[in-house]
């Protein structure tokens, strides 16, 4: 369709038409010619948003940038930089300014290939705008951009930053350097800061003279010269063309391990980098590093693209990790593991976040997303592949199940009005930040897991390598990848139309199943945790009805392929095989969907429990109690499903149960139920033989699984007050305490939060000294988590207040530090007073484009179910109404308060009979 017929099948005409004219020619030129604008105006017009405004924000795309010739003169004991870059341009089409990005940086200079150019800074939209001094045209073809810029390393945790450790004699050692994603690069320099606007990179980084000082960045050192008396310029090789997030810079004095891996036939260095206390913890992450990209060069059959791959632990660092491109950056406690210090826990962590960022080197690095609305093709990608190469790397940890608990998150997520699609049109850097949420991530992982099952695991790595092929070094959309799968497919499936129902709107069906003899009939329905929320159908093209692949398992197996319920069909049937004894759909939970039964149903299920796998064990426990929340289950169904926990010792069955129970006696407690102690009563009944399993002595040698079926099944025991878990955590406490004899790993979280419960102030005092003292990341983290769970509230407003000071708190943790407060009962309510009246200290602290700022309020408010708080809560937003990247957190806790206090309405009752009638106390 041409524009003309395309702008007169629209509505919003005169708004758009009114914008077009106001472009120049040549964007219109542009426009018609990239299809993804285009896909772009489409979104909007659907939304009636704004063009003038994003147009604002987004570059006009008529000036490319090649190559960045980038200097950088971090000065690590001022905390300044200078820098100057040289950007080779191409214009495509005459126009009277260049714009790029810019913000927190001073300008310096700005000379056009030579001549003195003159430029304007505008602060809201980010934007540096050069023009030639005598205001003559830039004309197509090659230009050159030398701007000199200074800016402050201190005091931040994104774009070039200091980052500081103590080291074995207790003195502060600084380093610097850089995290870009999403739209930080502009703060460190000058450029065109969106993820099309691919160029390579020729790097100088200043570092001092000083032999144990390093400078690194994407690519190796090419070269080392002398700059003055104490420092030396450091330069490394031009890079491939890649997006600027995707740049990183690094002047430390850190030390690392080595090994290499084998890439395609030749061997590629990996380097673990961490400071040279931490040297040793690097092993681990080298050897799962090694084992995962070999097993990703292998399937992806595309060899890794760099001549070096370095990973890095930085001392704060904002996210969990960045797949910086051949410079990996990660928290510590994401990268550092060593058996005498950390847990089963930690280490699972490490070879998960290992395993995703090592993926993005293809996904994310390699083919990049056109633009943030489709931020879920690097991360969603990501989030689902690091299943697949942590699991190459430990294939005893069962970890391909273990995905579930991922997919029960997303879920959880999905099921609320405040949800929004995968594919979703953001313009702000606000926006941009919150984007990168559950939805982009684990829902947008859970879904490819279903659509590999769907057309089976070989045609989905053969699209994702021939998607990987045809945009190696470009950027794509959500519908290129579509395109590569739906080529393979042919036409016996419409995968895009499948993938589309779960993509271009939020949510999922309930699929809801009678019975007729033999024959089940399903009909669909959005599912929605408050399942009397209205919405409105009409907002979504698909009318919020999908495209289900729905499968099966009997006790005579799974089905062997899948039955389309396709949106548009009001209902479909499926037969039970002759001779079935139970029917059970969605088997292993490998799609995107819930199934409710009718009770007899239920009962069948509930009655062959122990006959199931642990993934429909988990499923089957997780489905039932969400469906209830939402309403449409009687409660007693998950109840009396949990009776089978007697006689369950699997770590994912006991997981979901920890959530479900803990979050039943949440209710209990905040509603002063009179059945609460009964309830607690009951859940020890039913853990019991689980606890009684598992030993608290370390020479018992258990199995991965095992060991996280350990913490999971102590943590629920000693929650709900059970004697001889809260004695051992207490005993092994007070003998740590005297003695600091180490503890095992996995066991210290739950000693420390248990053993410090009752604790008084001296013994409060003396575990902080030890905190104080630690220098290990994950270590502090599990005291911290002692610090915070003393009952006495004195102490745990003093310890708010402590917060605040960085030596003690990492910026990085802080908000860890007010959430493990908040969990703890006696801190909830502080928590919640604390955060409103020091809400100008955090968003002059974190800004409001903190997207953990913006979380942190449903997080503290998720068990709040009453009125009151809920009017609170509204009132707490009509003083501040700048959301920043907290738009769509804000709503969920409000929905979620409103959520608990129907909950209290509709099933307090029916639970606490249930309680009665099942646990004596
Ligand atoms: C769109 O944004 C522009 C610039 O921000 C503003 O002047 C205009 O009024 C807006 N139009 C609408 C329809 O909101
Ligand atoms: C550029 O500006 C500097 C001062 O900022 C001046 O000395 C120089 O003559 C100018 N050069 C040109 C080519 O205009
Ligand atoms: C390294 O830098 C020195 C000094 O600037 C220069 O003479 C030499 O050619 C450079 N070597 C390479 C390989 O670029
Ligand atoms: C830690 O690992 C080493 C080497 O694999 C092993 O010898 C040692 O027993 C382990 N220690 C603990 C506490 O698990
Ligand atoms: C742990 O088990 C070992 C060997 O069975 C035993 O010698 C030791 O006393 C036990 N330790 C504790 C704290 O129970
Ligand atoms: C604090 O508790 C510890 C351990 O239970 C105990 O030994 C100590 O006497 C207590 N101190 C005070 C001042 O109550
Ligand atoms: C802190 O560390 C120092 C030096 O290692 C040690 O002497 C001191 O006892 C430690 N304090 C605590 C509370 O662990
Ligand atoms: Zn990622």
């Amino acid at each position: 369709m041409n524009l003309i017929v395309w702008i007169f099948t629209h509505k919003l005409l005169v708004v758009l038409i009114a914008v077009i004219i106001s472009l120049a020619l040549s964007t219109i030129i542009l426009a018609i010619e990239n299809r993804k604008l285009r896909n772009e105006i489409d979104e909007l017009i659907a939304k009636e948003t704004n063009l003038t405004e994003m147009n604002k924000y987004r570059l006009p795309g008529m000036v490319k940038p090649i190559l960045y010739e980038l200097y950088f003169y971090p000065n690590l004991s001022t905390g300044l930089f200078k820098g100057k870059v040289d950007i080779s341009v191409d214009i495509l089409s005459t126009t009277d300014s260049i714009s790029l990005h810019s913000h927190t940086l001073n300008i310096d200079n700005v000379h056009i290939s030579s001549e003195n150019g003159t430029y304007s800074l505008d602060q809201s939209y980010q934007l540096l705008t050069i023009r030639k001094t005598d205001q003559s045209n830039f004309t197509p073809g090659k230009e050159n951009l030398q701007i000199e810029f200074s800016g402050d390393m201190k005091n931040r945790i994104v774009g070039l930053y200091t980052s500081s450790y103590k080291d074995a004699n207790g003195e502060s050692r600084r380093m610097a350097t850089s995290k870009f994603e999403p739209t930080y690069a502009r703060q460190a320099f000058p450029c065109f800061d969106e993820p099309n606007m691919k160029a390579k990179y020729k790097v100088h980084l200043l570092k001092p003279k000083d032999n144990s000082y390093i400078a690194l960045s994407n690519f190796p050192v090419s070269n080392i010269t002398d700059y003055d008396k104490e420092n030396q310029l450091v330069s490394f090789e031009e890079t491939v063309s890649m997006s600027t997030y995707l740049s990183c810079f690094i002047v430390s004095d850190f030390a690392h391990t080595e090994t290499s891996f084998n890439n395609d036939g030749k061997m590629i260095p990996l380097k673990v980098y961490a400071s040279p206390d931490n040297l040793q913890k690097t092993q681990y992450a080298g050897e799962v590093g090694k084992k995962v990209i070999e097993y990703y060069v292998n399937y992806f059959q595309i060899p890794y693209p760099l001549p070096k791959l370095d990973m890095v632990a930085i001392p704060d660092f904002v996210s969990g990790a960045m797949e910086h491109w051949g410079l990996v950056t990660y928290r510590e406690t994401a990268l550092l593991y060593t058996n005498t210090t950390h847990s089963t826990i930690n280490k699972q962590r490490v070879t998960t976040v290992v395993a995703h960022e090592l993926a993005h080197s293809w996904f994310g690095n390699l083919v990049t997303m056109n633009w943030w609305n489709d931020l879920w093709l690097n991360e969603g990608f990501a989030s689902y592949i690091q299943y697949k190469g942590a699991s190459a790397a430990e294939p005893t940890w069962g970890l391909l199940d273990q995905f579930m608990l991922d997919l029960h998150a997303a879920l959880n997520f999905d099921s609320r009005l405040s949800s929004h699609p995968i594919v979703q049109t953001v313009l702000t850097p606000d926006q941009i930040s919150e984007i990168f949420d559950l939805i982009s991530y684990k829902k947008g992982a859970s879904i490819l897991r279903m659509l590999e099952n769907t057309v089976k695991e070989t045609t989905f790595q053969q699209a994702v390598k021939n998607y990987l092929n045809l945009y190696a070094y470009k950027n794509a959309i959500t519908e290129d990848f579509l395109d590569e799968v739906q080529k393979l497919v042919g036409t016996v499936l419409n995968v895009k139309e499948l993938m589309e129902t779960f993509t271009v709107q939020m949510g999922y069906p309930i699929l809801t199943v009678t019975r007729s003899g033999d024959e089940y009939t399903l009909t669909q329905k959005r599912f929605l945790a408050d399942s009397t929320a209205s919405f409105n159908k009409s907002d979504s093209a698909y009318r919020y009805r999908w495209s289900v692949p729905v499968t099966y398992i009997t006790d005579l197996g799974k089905s062997s392929s899948f039955v389309l319920f396709n949106y548009n069909a009001d209902s479909i049937k499926i037969t039970r095989p002759t001779g079935a004894k139970w029917m059970k759909f969605n088997h292993d939970q490998i799609g995107y969907y819930r199934v409710n039964y009718p009770k007899a149903e239920w009962d069948d299920l509930i009655a062959h429990y122990g006959n199931f796998s642990v993934a429909d064990r988990t499923h089957l426990l997780e489905e039932a109690f969400s469906i209830a929340e939402a309403d449409l289950l009687d409660f007693e169904v998950p109840l009396e499903l949990t009776k089978k926990l007697s006689a369950e010792f699997d770590y994912m069955p006991w997981s979901v149960a920890y959530i479900k129970l803990r979050s039943i006696l949440n209710h209990l407690k905040w509603s002063g139920s009179d059945q609460e102690a009964a309830f607690k009563k009951y859940v020890i009944d039913i853990v019991s033989p689980a606890y009684n399993n598992f030993s608290w002595n370390e020479t018992v040698d258990y199995s991965h699984l095992d060991r996280l079926a350990r913490i999971e099944i102590f943590y629920l025991a000693c929650l709900v007050d059970h004697e001889a878990c809260l004695s051992e955590a207490q005993s092994y406490f007070n003998r740590w305490l005297k003695t600091r004899q180490p503890i095992t790993p996995d066991l210290r979280r739950i000693i420390y939060s248990n053993g410090m419960k009752k604790a008084n102030k001296t013994t409060w005092d003396a575990l902080l000294e030890i905190y104080k003292n630690e220098t290990d990341a994950s270590e502090r983290l599990k005291l911290m988590k002692g610090l915070t769970s003393i009952e006495n509230e004195d102490i745990l407003k003093k310890l708010l207040e402590l917060a605040k000071d960085e030596t003690l708190v990492r910026s990085q943790d802080f908000f860890s530090v007010v959430q493990f407060i908040s969990i703890n009962p006696s801190g909830t309510d502080l928590v919640w007073n604390w955060v409103r009246s020091n809400w100008d200290y955090l968003v002059h602290r974190f800004t409001l484009n903190d997207r953990y700022l913006g979380t942190l309020i449903p997080e503290i408010t998720s068990t709040f179910a009453t009125q009151e708080r809920l009017t609170e809560i509204e009132e707490f937003f009509k003083e501040h109404p700048n959301a920043g990247a907290g738009v769509a957190s804000r709503a969920r806790a409000l929905e979620k308060v409103k959520h608990n206090i129907l909950w209290l309405s509709k099933n307090k009752k029916t639970v606490e009979k249930w309680i009665r009638k099942n646990s004596v106390l």
